[in-house]
């Protein structure tokens, strides 16, 4: 068991980096995200998904001009698609991907490793790039890399008072 205070300020902690050295990870690194992914909570345990491990520069460099905003994804070493496999989870294969996405996102902010959930994309043609069919959903590309300049300021979030009831 992780301290509890530890892990509230690990969560707060936490940033979206938009901005990458162009250093190798290490394959031990990958894994571990790569595992925090597999050990996702599931509805049913149906593990409704598949991940797309992209090094390839040139399918990097495509891939990240389908991000509307991803200049930043430009000369990253590496990124994971998401894939949700929808007849495996008809009901819930988005909510399980993206305890998918946030289990690989904690993973790697605990390495050092920074990511930015990529949800503004054309989706059609990133699967397309990455050979995925009509059952498939891309439910994000996660760009990793270690953390270039400063780690962003916080960004603001509801106080509880204002998102909280109680009853
Ligand atoms: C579902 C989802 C989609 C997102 N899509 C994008 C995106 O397309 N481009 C981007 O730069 N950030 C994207 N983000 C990152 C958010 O902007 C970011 O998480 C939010 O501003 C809070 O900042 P923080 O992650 O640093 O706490 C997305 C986040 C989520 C959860």
């Amino acid at each position: 068991m992780i301290e509890s205070e530890a892990l509230l300020k690990f969560l707060k902690d936490r940033r979206s980096i938009r901005s990458f050295q162009d250093k190798v990870i290490s394959e031990k690194e990958i894994e571990m995200i790569l595992e925090a992914g597999r050990w996702t909570p599931s509805a049913s345990n149906r593990q409704p998904w598949e991940f797309i491990v992209i090094q390839n520069k040139e399918i990097l460099e495509k891939i990240s001009k389908t991000a509307f905003y991803g200049k930043f994804m430009k000369g990253i070493p590496i990124a994971i698609a998401i894939v949700a496999k929808i007849k495996t989870s008809p009901k819930w294969y988005l909510i399980d991907t993206s305890l998918v996405s946030m289990n690989m996102i904690l993973m790697a902010w605990s390495l050092g490793i920074g990511t930015c959930w990529i949800g503004a994309m054309n989706r059609e043609k990133a699967k397309e790039i990455l050979g995925l069919g009509d059952k498939d959903h891309l439910l994000t590309v996660l760009p990793f890399g270690y953390i270039k300049g400063e780690i962003p300021e916080p960004t603001s979030r509801k106080p509880l008072n204002k998102i909280v009831k109680y009853v």
